[in-house]
C-alpha cells in the first residue's frame, strides 16, 4: 500500500506568524516522511477579502520560500500555487451546485469575517469553504494538518464529499475520499500576545499582537517585553484564569522543544521579569535558522520558480484526474 496523502495550505496575506508555524507548517514538516504531501499557497483564498494586487505575487513567493525555509523537503513534499492549477476553481463551481446555502451561512469564520467587512462582504467570502473543500478533495487527501480554527471547514469538506458520493457515486465506488483533520493538541490555537483569549491572527490590526516568522530579534524582544501578562508570580499551564500565562508557556515549550513537565518544573517559581528574556532568546534562536534559509532561497529566485513549476505539474496531474472523475459522475460529456 502507498503512503497516505496529506494536503494543506496557508493564505498569502503577509504577516506569517507563530500560529501558522506551530499550528500548521511545523506539523507538515515533522510528519512529512510518513506521507505523500501536497502543500500549496492559497492565493485564490487571499482575494476573498479586499486585497492589494501589487502585493499578491510577492506574498505568494515569500510564503513558498518560507515553506522551504521551515524544512519542507522536496523528496517528500510537492509545493505549488493554488491559482496555477485551474482545477481548484473548476471543482469549486461543481461543488457549489451541490452545497446547500445554509451550510455556508453557518460557518463561524464567515460570520466573524463578515462582521468586519460590513457592507462589502463578497460572495467569495461566503463561498470560501467550498473552495477549501475543492483544494482538499481534488487530491483525494487522507489527512489535512491544520490549526483548530479550520476544523469546521474540514467537517464541511467531509459533508460535501459525502453528499456528492451519495448523489452521484455508486455505493461501492465513492467519487471523493473523505479526509480526516490532523490537529495536534499543542500549538493548535496560539493566542494573541495582546489578549490570551483571542487567537493570534494575520489580520489583527496591531502587529504587537503576533510574532511574525520574519520579525527581527529587536522586534521579537520588543513584542515580548510589551505583551500582556498578569500580576501573579509563579507560572503555570492550564489555569483558565491565566490565559496569557498558558499561551506564553506553551510558546516556550514548543519553541524550546522541551516537555511540558520540564517547562513546568523550570518555570513554576519564575516571575515575568525572569521568564520574558528566556522566551525572547528561545524565540529568536528558533526562528534564526528559518530566517537564514529564507533569505538564501529568496536570493535565488530561479530556484524558487523551478520548485513551483515542478509542483504545478505534479499537482495538476492528480487534480485533473479527480476533476474528470467528478465531471463524469455528474454526467458531463468529455471534450472531443
Ligand atoms: P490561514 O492562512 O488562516 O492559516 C494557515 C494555517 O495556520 C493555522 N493557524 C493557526 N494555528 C494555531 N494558532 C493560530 N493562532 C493560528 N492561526 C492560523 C490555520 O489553522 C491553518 O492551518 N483556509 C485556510 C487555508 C486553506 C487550507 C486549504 C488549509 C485553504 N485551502 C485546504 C487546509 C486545506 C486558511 O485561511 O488558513
Amino acid at each position: 500500500m502507498g503512503k497516505q496523502r496529506v494536503l494543506s495550505g496557508v493564505q498569502p496575506t503577509g504577516n506569517y506568524h507563530l500560529g501558522n508555524y506551530l499550528g500548521a507548517i511545523r506539523n507538515w514538516v515533522e510528519g512529512q516522511s510518513e506521507y505523500e504531501n501536497y502543500l500549496f499557497v492559497a492565493d485564490l483564498h487571499a482575494i476573498t477579502v479586499p486585497h492589494d494586487p501589487t502585493m499578491l505575487a510577492s506574498d505568494t513567493y515569500t510564503l513558498a520560500a518560507l515553506y522551504l525555509a521551515c524544512g519542507l523537503d522536496l523528496n517528500h513534499s510537492t509545493i505549488f500555487v493554488q491559482s496555477h492549477v485551474s482545477a481548484h476553481s473548476e471543482l469549486t463551481w461543481l461543488l457549489n451546485c451541490i452545497t446547500p446555502l445554509n451550510w455556508l451561512e453557518d460557518m463561524i469564520q464567515f460570520k466573524e469575517k463578515a462582521v468586519k467587512q460590513g457592507e462589502n462582504v463578497s460572495a467569495g467570502l461566503l463561498d470560501y469553504p467550498v473552495l477549501m473543500s475543492s483544494d482538499i478533495l481534488l487530491y483525494q487527501a487522507d489527512k489535512v494538518p491544520v490549526g483548530e480554527d479550520q476544523k469546521q471547514h474540514l467537517e464541511l469538506t467531509r459533508d460535501i464529499a459525502a453528499r456528492l458520493n451519495h448523489l452521484f457515486g455508486k455505493p461501492d465506488q465513492p467519487v471523493l475520499k473523505l479526509p480526516d483533520p490532523l490537529i495536534r493538541k499543542e500549538g493548535a490555537r496560539v493566542m494573541s500576545l495582546a489578549d490570551g483569549t483571542r487567537k493570534m491572527s494575520k489580520s489583527d490590526p496591531s502587529d504587537l499582537s503576533r510574532i511574525n516568522l520574519l520579525d527581527t530579534p529587536e522586534q521579537i524582544q520588543y513584542k515580548i517585553k510589551r505583551c500582556k501578562t498578569d500580576p501573579i508570580r509563579g507560572l503555570t499551564f492550564d489555569d483558565p484564569e491565566r490565559p496569557e500565562c498558558n499561551n506564553l508557556l506553551t510558546l516556550y515549550m514548543l519553541l524550546s522543544g522541551k516537555s511540558k513537565e520540564a517547562v513546568t518544573a523550570e518555570c513554576q517559581d519564575m516571575g515575568w521579569g525572569q521568564f520574558k528574556p528566556l522566551l525572547t532568546e528561545t524565540t529568536i534562536n528558533a526562528l534564526k535558522p528559518i530566517q537564514e534559509k529564507y533569505q538564501a532561497i529568496m536570493d535565488d529566485r530561479s530556484y524558487l520558480e523551478s520548485v513551483l513549476r515542478d509542483g504545478r505539474e505534479k499537482a495538476q496531474a492528480i487534480a485533473n484526474q479527480t476533476l474528470a472523475q467528478v465531471k463524469a459522475a455528474l454526467g458531463y460529456s468529455m471534450p472531443l
